[in-house]
């Protein structure tokens, strides 16, 4: 959540960061802001609404600058104006925040005590943190320490990422959130950042701080140098560097209208580069064989929103296939659950951005009691990554889309094959699945038309409850939650069976039901059905092909085609409520990829 770009070095600042926060966007899109040393002189400039109100602003100032800072946010203190834009500034230094500050009433406080005058310009907790600055600098007049004391005053998930009008340098310290810092191949320039895609094809060098570590980068006879401070300013070893960010890569949409249909549209390849990794590549066989050597006796399974859907698709495969009790928690609430966690489990943890601050919560909960960790995770290097024990990657690549697509896709497919591994399925049995399931989603893809005309037929409706059975009842979930972010339109997602002890009484001709069909469960969910259509509700079925009394009961069915297909019936089924969720979105004219309120990784608890 929020992203933020530094850059010191001989470009225009003002370029490098406006390309690093386009790539950021989907981290937060309320305001953005930047701050600038122009002739020695800090200059800020902050638009609310998305990046490009401040695009149109910074150009037409002729600016040049070589150090700056920029962020774009996604409101948690303050509602959405100029004001509560970052960065925040004294005459002297400017900040950037990402995360909460969870005692800054606290801190207001202290510093009124200490009689610490300060203007503030905002309501928001990130400027608190910037009185405090100003408060340790002007006691010891030294900003490395000044940036240590206060971030040992502050409670609470944050990086800041800061600099001030004397030294040529940017710092940045964090805490539970993510930070990453870069130099170029020939050391001229410096970047900091809130995720790696930011500094793609800028920094050869990528560093990673600890929590609780300043980072400097400073130029100096046109050369940069990173260096790492214990917040008491002694130097500090924790760091870790990656030689180069060049295997990732920035996301084009190509000839795609939004982000989301691209990814929607990527899955094919996606599902068979991941098979084949993982089958058929030394390193990912190696992997999945190293986390299937020992058989769990019980699984808990940690993740949020999609990703959490997703690991009750997968706890659909670890008791079918493999008879192993399994959890799944909502991160958010794990903790607060009092968990049973006993030597011989194994705790896996799903998600995309692996910096989703509940998820890694959990994480710490598990390694306290010492339980082994395993991640489904698709960004390599992200903090999830380095806190578990075992990585078994989704590669789905960047996922900018702020609705996760893909990377559902991608769990759903990385939990099947660690269960078929776990089982010892042989590779054809796994393949003959995984086959099935490209060639079905092809399919899918080539005839959206189908899709787009039912969403023509529904969208003006109020109310959408998406059901399914079995393996399908996660999948409703899912195909709610879609619709609700991108549509705007109050959907629910509920077991079939579930309808007639409550939410029927929300049925009459403004509600659609999308009834996912699942073949093994078939009847009851068409009892289930009718049950709706006799009260007026608008029946959209996704099912079998072959049946025909889905055909007669439905206002629109979309037919599936499930022969061959035993584990992954679900996964294919919600290719069909990620393209629905999209054409209904398109008619709404909403924003796809940036969805009102919404920001991609959540890095808040
Ligand atoms: C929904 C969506 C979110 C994320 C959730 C967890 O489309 O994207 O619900 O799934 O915020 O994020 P990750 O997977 O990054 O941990």
């Amino acid at each position: 959540m929020c992203g933020i770009v530094g850059y010191l070095g001989s470009r225009n600042s003002t370029d490098v960061i406006l390309e690093g926060l386009t790539r950021l966007e989907y981290r937060g899109y309320d305001s953005a802001g930047v701050s600038l040393i122009e002739n020695d002189e800090l200059e800020i400039y902050k638009k609310e609404g998305k990046l490009n109100n401040l695009k149109s602003l910074l150009k037409k100032k002729k600016i040049q600058s070589h150090r700056g800072i920029g962020h774009t946010r996604w409101a948690t203190h303050g509602e959405v104006n100029d004001f509560n834009a970052h960065p925040h500034a004294t005459s002297d230094y400017s900040i950037v925040h990402n995360g909460i500050i969870e005692n800054s009433q606290e801190l207001k406080e202290f510093l009124m005590k200490e009689k610490h005058t300060f203007n503030y310009q905002s309501e928001t907790d990130s400027e608190v943190f910037l009185a405090l600055l100003d408060y340790y600098f002007k006691k010891n007049n030294n900003f490395l320490h000044a940036i240590g004391e206060a971030f040992e005053s502050v409670r609470g998930n944050s990086a800041f990422v800061l600099m001030n009008t004397k030294e040529n340098a940017i710092y940045c310290v964090k805490k539970s959130a993510p930070i990453v810092c870069g130099l170029s191949e020939n050391i001229t320039e410096g970047f900091i950042s809130s995720d790696p895609y930011a500094l793609v094809g800028f920094a050869d060098r990528i560093y990673f701080p600890e929590d609780n570590v300043i980072t400097k980068i400073e130029l100096s006879s046109g050369e940069t140098s990173i260096n790492f401070y214990e917040l008491h300013g002694q130097e500090s070893p924790r760091y870790r560097l990656q030689e180069s960010s060049k295997n990732l890569e920035v996301s084009k949409k190509g000839q795609f209208e939004h982000y989301m249909l691209k990814e929607v549209f990527e899955q094919p390849i996606l599902i068979r580069k991941l098979t084949d990794f993982y089958l058929n590549d030394e390193i990912g066989i190696e992997i999945l064989k190293k986390v299937t050597k020992t058989r769990p006796k019980m699984i808990h399974i940690m993740a949020c929103g999609t990703a959490y859907y997703a690991g009750l698709v997968i706890k659909g495969f670890l008791e079918d296939i493999n008879r192993i009790p399994t959890n799944v928690y909502l991160a958010s609430e794990f903790r607060y659950q009092n968990p049973i966690l006993n030597s011989g489990d194994l705790t896996i943890f799903i998600s995309q951005s692996g910096e989703t601050a509940d998820t890694l919560a959990s994480l710490e909960l598990c390694k306290v009691n010492g339980v082994k960790t395993l991640s489904i995770l698709n960004v390599e290097g992200s903090t999830l990554y380095r806190e578990v024990d075992n990585n078994l990657l989704i590669k789905a690549g960047p996922e900018i889309g702020v609705a996760s697509t893909k990377a559902f896709t991608q769990m759903c497919l990385m939990g099947f094959l660690f269960s078929a591994k776990l089982e010892n399925f042989s590779d054809e049995q796994i393949l003959s699945e995984t086959h099935v399931l490209v060639e079905r989603i092809d399919h899918i893809l080539q005839s959206t038309d189908i899709i787009q005309n039912v969403a023509s037929s529904i969208y003006r409706h109020q109310g959408f409850l998406f059901t399914g059975r079995g393996n399908h009842f996660p999948i409703a979930l899912e195909g709610a939650l879609k619709l609700k972010e991108i549509a705007y339109v109050h959907a629910e997602g509920y077991a079939s069976g579930e309808l007639k002890h409550g939410p029927i009484a929300l049925i009459d001709d403004t509600m659609v039901n999308v009834a996912f069909c699942p073949p093994n469960l078939i009847d009851k969910t068409i009892s289930n059905v009718q049950e709706i259509k006799a009260r007026q509700g608008f029946i959209v079925t996704i099912g079998d092909k072959s049946n025909s009394e889905l055909e007669r009961i439905s206002d629109e069915f979309i037919r599936l085609d499930f022969s061959n297909l035993e584990f992954l019936t679900g996964v294919y089924s919600n290719v069909i409520s990620q393209l629905l969720s999209y054409y209904i979105a398109k008619l709404k004219g909403t924003d796809i990829d940036k969805p009102r309120n919404l920001a991609k990784s959540v890095t808040v608890e």
